[in-house]
Order: C-alpha cells, then sequence, then structure tokens
C-alpha cells in the first residue's frame, strides 16, 4: 500500500486529468484537497472527452471512492451540474462512492458576482482569473466568515452566516463594482436544497482517510493548478488562491505528513499559461501558434487560449524544491513532434547575473532573459510506443537531458491524448 500525491509542476494545464486517470487504477481513493471549480481535468476515454471540475476524477472508475477534502472551495450549484452530467453518461451509478467534507467552504453566488466585478474594475491590472469565485471565497475562509457545507444543516447559524455575509457585500457589490445584490432569502432556500441533497455525501473526511490508511488502502491525492500558482511559491500575486504544493495535501484533508510516501510531478514538455503574469519562455510567434494548436491549449474551464512557450527549467526545479518530489511524469511529448529545433531553458540572465532560482520578485521573472540550450527535434509519430527503446534517438536525448536537469526520474511518459498512448516505466503505488 501506499499514499501518493500528483501535483503540478508549472502553471497548471500539464494534463494531470490524464496521469490521475491512469493511477487511480492503481489506488482504491482518490482525493481532491485544493483549488475548486477552477480546475477543469480533461479526461479522454475512447472518442469521448470528459472535463471534471470539483470531483476527483476516479468517479469514472467504478469501486473506487472519491473525497472532497476540506482544503478546497465548493460550488454546490455547479457541484449539482456535474454530478448529473456524469450519471447523465452512466457514471457514479453508486452515491456512495463520493464523500464531502463536512469542512470544506461553500464558494457563494455572491463569491462570482465579486471575482467577476474586482477582475473587471482592475482593468489592466487584472489577474486573469477563471471567475469561478475562488479567491474572494479563500478570502471569507481566511477572514473566519465563510460558509462551510456542515453550516447548511443548521439552519439559524446558515441564515445568520447570510446575513451578516450580504450586508457587507452587497453595497461593495452594487457600489463599487456595478453588479447584481445577492438576496439573502433566496440563497437561503437554494442552497438549503442543494445541501439536503448533498447531505448522504457529507462526512469527517480526516476520520474516513486515516482509517483508510489503516486498513492498508492506496490513496491518491490530486492536485490542481501548478506550482507557479501557489499562493506562496508562485507568481504572486499572479496565482490562485490556494496552496497548490505537495504539502498542501495534509492541511487539506486531515492527515499527518508522516503518512505520504511519495509525490509525483507532472511536467508538460513545453510551457504553458492562462491568464496574466510573467512567463519568461513564452514564445510570441510561430512556435508558440503551433504549440497552442497541436497541443489544444484552450483552456478546459474558461476555454482561453493558454499562452506557449518552451519548457523552463528553472521554473521546474523551484517547482522540484518546493513539492520535493520523488518522480516524475512527462506529459504531451507528441505536441513537439514535428519540431525541427527543441528549446530548453537552463538559467536565465538578468542585468549580466546568470539566473538558477526562480526570483520572488516578479518584475525580476518578467525581466529575465532565458538562455536555452537547443537539441535536435523528431518527425517521427512516437503516439504507439510503449516503451523507451521505442521512441526515436532524438527523443530520449531530450528526456534525458530534462531527468537529468530536474535530478528527478521519469515514471511515466504520455505520448499521445488517449489513455493506452502512455509508456508506463514505473508504478508509484509499487515504488
Ligand atoms: P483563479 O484560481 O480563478 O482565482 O485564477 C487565478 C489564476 O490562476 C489565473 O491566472 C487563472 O488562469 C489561473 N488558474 C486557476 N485555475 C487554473 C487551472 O486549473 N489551470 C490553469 N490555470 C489556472
Amino acid at each position: 500500500m501506499a499514499n501518493i500525491i500528483l501535483v503540478g509542476s508549472q502553471w497548471g494545464d500539464e494534463g494531470k486529468g490524464k496521469v490521475v486517470d491512469i493511477y487511480t487504477e492503481f489506488s482504491d481513493v482518490v482525493v481532491r484537497f485544493q483549488g475548486g471549480g477552477n480546475a477543469g481535468h480533461t479526461i479522454v476515454i475512447g472518442d469521448e472527452q470528459i472535463i471534471l471540475h470539483q470531483i476527483p476524477s476516479g468517479i469514472l472508475h467504478q469501486n473506487k471512492l472519491c473525497i472532497i477534502g476540506n482544503g478546497m472551495v465548493l460550488d454546490l450549484e455547479t457541484l449539482t451540474e456535474e454530478i448529473n452530467l456524469l450519471k447523465q453518461n452512466g457514471y457514479f451509478s453508486d452515491n456512495s462512492q463520493l464523500f464531502i467534507s463536512e469542512e470544506v467552504h461553500l464558494v457563494m453566488p455572491y463569491h462570482r458576482l465579486l471575482d467577476v466585478g474586482k477582475e473587471q474594475k482592475a482593468g489592466d491590472k487584472k489577474i486573469g482569473t477563471t471567475g469561478r469565485g475562488i479567491g474572494p471565497a479563500y478570502s471569507d475562509k481566511i477572514n473566519r466568515t465563510g460558509i462551510r457545507f456542515i453550516d447548511l444543516f443548521d439552519k439559524h447559524v446558515f441564515k445568520e452566516k447570510l446575513e451578516l455575509n450580504l450586508a457587507e457585500k452587497n453595497p461593495y457589490l452594487v457600489n463599487q463594482l456595478g453588479q447584481a445584490e445577492c438576496d439573502s432569502q433566496e440563497l437561503f432556500e437554494k442552497f438549503t436544497a442543494l445541501g439536503k441533497n448533498l447531505r448522504p455525501h457529507l462526512a469527517n473526511i480526516s476520520v474516513k482517510i486515516n482509517q483508510f490508511i489503516e486498513d492498508g488502502k492506496n490513496i491518491f491525492f490530486e492536485g490542481a493548478q501548478g506550482a507557479l500558482l501557489d499562493v506562496d511559491h508562485g507568481t504572486y500575486p499572479y496565482v490562485t488562491s490556494s496552496s497548490t504544493i505537495a504539502g498542501a495535501a495534509c492541511a487539506g484533508c486531515g492527515i499527518g505528513p508522516t503518512k505520504i510516501d511519495g509525490v509525483v510531478g507532472i511536467v508538460k514538455a513545453y510551457s504553458t499559461r492562462v491568464g496574466e503574469g510573467p512567463f519568461p519562455t513564452e514564445q510570441h510567434n510561430e512556435i508558440g501558434k503551433m504549440l497552442q494548436e497541436q497541443g489544444k491549449e484552450f483552456g478546459a474551464t474558461t476555454g482561453r487560449p493558454r499562452r506557449c512557450g518552451w519548457v523552463d527549467t528553472v521554473a521546474l526545479k523551484h517547482a522540484v524544491r518546493v513539492n520535493g518530489f520523488t518522480s516524475l511524469a512527462l506529459t504531451k511529448l507528441d505536441v513537439l513532434t514535428g519540431m525541427e529545433k527543441i528549446k530548453i531553458c537552463r538559467s536565465y540572465r538578468l542585468d549580466g547575473r546568470e539566473i538558477l532560482d526562480f526570483p520572488a520578485n516578479i518584475k525580476e521573472v518578467a525581466d529575465c532573459e532565458p538562455v536555452y540550450e537547443e537539441v535536435e527535434g523528431w518527425n517521427q509519430d512516437i503516439t504507439k510506443a510503449r516503451h523507451n527503446e521505442e521512441l526515436p534517438p532524438a527523443t530520449r536525448n531530450y528526456i534525458k537531458i530534462l531527468q537529468e536537469l530536474l535530478g528527478v526520474e521519469f515514471i511515466l511518459i504520455s505520448v499521445g491524448a488517449k489513455r493506452d498512448d502512455t509508456i508506463l516505466l514505473k508504478n508509484p503505488f509499487e515504488l
């Protein structure tokens, strides 16, 4: 048995959905521990594509338990839509597959209005959020004014919290942000009804997960976003509002760090970013366009085109360090097929200095000039490769250089969008 965390090592969208789906096969329980509806995990099964935002991807497998951890912020309206869509498509027929933390904070409609309104007001200083209310919901949590899932089941507590929140937020929404105000009674009724429907999933997930660990189950912690969007270690303030690194998994579901056996980092073979913020290896040219088109780099949650560029090992080494990766999975390698030359950023140059550690100052990050090593590309179709030896020498060379620079072993290489288009080198649950 093993308890494994999997997190993104760049700006999110590393292709976690597919790797999570594969690793779910080896696990008994899948846990989401941070983020919320801002995430979008795309999974391709046969010719079908499914995008999950809040429910762990394990839900697509029968007999796997899925847990929504206290560290997430949960939108019950979109969760209900997600559940209905899964059921319509023949998934999630067993309600006992899903547990929702009683402590998880809720994303309320006023959080979405605040998110969108603040972004509009910020003009060119905007963060480029997904507009899902994530920042305002986490702000309320830290501010100790948030509404938790369990509050829905005590109507006095819920009503009081709702009224306090709206007394503060409605004037700000209307007068400062030009948004609509929210009606307390309407929200009370709507969320009481949503809570009633979802109540069978309510659980003390800390007790449950610790029991699963004692029972020797394989537990898989599914991260969302990526290291450079982490609220502490990312390109602040152009980040999301949660801790996205491996260390967040324990706090986000109520287990101790001593229970974790391994941390897998997902590395996309090139870099992408959605929203604003510095991105040293971004390519505003044909290369960027080609990566965007070949990699189908459009946001799973918002449909926004993703900014694209070369792989950046300065940023990746930062992710290796803050996460303590024990192994790596390389994704979307096939997207590079057809490039004559491929560039790998090995360091940055700033005012004549060589920079090896990702700077905390985002102005510096923006001014850094990447120093590249150029390697040969390949033209052969690699999607049918199932063993390293079946990859062209240039592809193997690219993987070798990355592995040497990052100092962590690749245990999975994804060579196409489908579940089978994968070279599985090691099972992290058997390490
Ligand atoms: P928020 O999480 O909606 O507040 O957005 C903050 C920043 O994180 C924006 O730049 C978003 O584009 C980015 N972001 C949030 N979730 C994801 C994700 O799942 N993938 C990639 N970027 C994300």
